[in-house]
């Protein structure tokens, strides 16, 4: 009888130390919840692709050899579903081996994605291409474009930007000064000008334009490195016209005048490069920062 009631207390003390569990873990989540929720304008999440891509890519490899498969694939998506339409049986079956081969490559490439891929599917337009199940081919095609865009809505942009995307940090411009250091150098040139411009001092800005072109043919060295080009492209022909009239405004012109063409010189010297390179550059960087604890506490 006592032995009842001791086990009916046990009982009782281990279903209350479940219900305490169970509280805390509500009020954990809850709590986390509330914390992301309140920061989401602050904060956005953003899925970094695996390492293991790199090797993939240039400079690990000769050639962007994930992008080339990507590239494979989507042919072989179209030549499926066209052969599929045209009830070609030989040729969609050939096909649908090649994209077979490509779809599995993905996961042999980067084993952590080994779980995104649709093995059901894939299967399936093999089985249905060998039993000339044309209708099913292409509802298995509409099936496995769901499993490619599932992971380019996360992957793609991201990775295009971290393995394909210009990379400055190792380019210097002669005789080895460190590339940002060199902008540094050219975006007081431009303000010396324009401040000098403003002051009426016509000799300091004509001295810094002429600094300013010597170091812009200093960058345009650079460009060759990556750019495949026969001669020097920057500064090319309109920004130097720009810089020959912006000389003579400042010699005899109004600062009006001046002003006009330092802006046209901004835009067509720098601005332009900017919305390509430094974006690139800046996007790059800031996903390449590691964040420490604290600072992910803080936010
Ligand atoms: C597990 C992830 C993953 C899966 C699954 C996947 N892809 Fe991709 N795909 C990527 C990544 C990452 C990129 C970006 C590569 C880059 O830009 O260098 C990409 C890029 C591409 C591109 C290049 C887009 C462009 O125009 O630049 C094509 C085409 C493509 N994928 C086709 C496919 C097809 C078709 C499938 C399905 C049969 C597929 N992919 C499945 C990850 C994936
Ligand atoms: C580290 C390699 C690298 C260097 C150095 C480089 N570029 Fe580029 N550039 C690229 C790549 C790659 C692209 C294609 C877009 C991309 O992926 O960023 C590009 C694209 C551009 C574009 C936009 C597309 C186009 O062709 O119009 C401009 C403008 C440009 N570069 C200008 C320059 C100038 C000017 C220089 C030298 C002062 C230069 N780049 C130096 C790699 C480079
Ligand atoms: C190759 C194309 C290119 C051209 C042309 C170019 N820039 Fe830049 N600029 C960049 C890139 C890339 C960065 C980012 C460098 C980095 O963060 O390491 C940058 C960064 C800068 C910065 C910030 C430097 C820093 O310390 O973070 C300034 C200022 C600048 N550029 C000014 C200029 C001016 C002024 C001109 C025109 C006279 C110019 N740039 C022309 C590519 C270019």
């Amino acid at each position: 009888m006592s032995n009842d009631i001791a086990k009916a207390r046990s009982g009782v003390t281990i279903t209350m130390k479940w219900i305490y569990f169970i509280i805390l873990q509500v009020m954990l989540i809850l709590l986390v919840v509330t914390v992301t929720y309140k920061h989401a304008d602050k904060v956005t999440v953003v899925k970094l692709p695996p390492k293991a891509l790199a090797q993939w890519y240039k400079p690990d490899n000769k050639r962007h050899v994930w992008l080339h498969n990507m590239f494979k694939l989507r042919r072989e998506m179209q030549a499926v579903e066209f052969y599929a339409e045209q009830k070609d049986h030989k040729r969609l079956v050939e096909w649908g081996l090649k994209l077979n081969k490509h779809y599995l490559a993905i996961g042999e490439m980067v084993a952590n994605w080994r779980t995104k891929l649709d093995l059901v599917t894939i299967e399936n337009i093999q089985n249905r291409a060998e039993s000339r199940d044309y209708p099913g081919v292409l509802t298995a095609v509409n099936t496995l474009q769901k499993s490619c865009d599932g992971c380019h809505v996360d992957y793609q942009a991201i990775t295009a930007m971290t393995y394909r995307s210009a990379d400055f940090s190792a380019i210097d411009v002669a005789p080895s000064i460190p590339f940002n250091m060199h902008m540094q150098t050219l975006s007081k040139q431009v303000n010396q000008i324009k401040i000098a411009s403003e002051d009426g001092q016509s000799a300091l800005a004509l001295s810094s334009l002429f600094e300013l072109k010597k170091a812009m043919n200093k960058l345009g060295q650079v460009c060759s490195n990556c750019h495949k080009q026969e001669k020097q492209t920057y500064p090319n022909e309109k920004m130097q016209k720009i810089m020959l009239n912006l000389e003579q405004n400042l010699k005899t012109g109004q600062v009006k005048q001046q002003a006009r063409d330092l802006g046209s010189l901004a835009v067509t010297a720098c601005a332009t490069c900017h919305g390509t390179h430094r974006l690139a550059e800046g996007v790059k960087r800031l996903l390449a920062k590691e964040h420490t604890f604290a600072e992910l506490l803080k936010h």
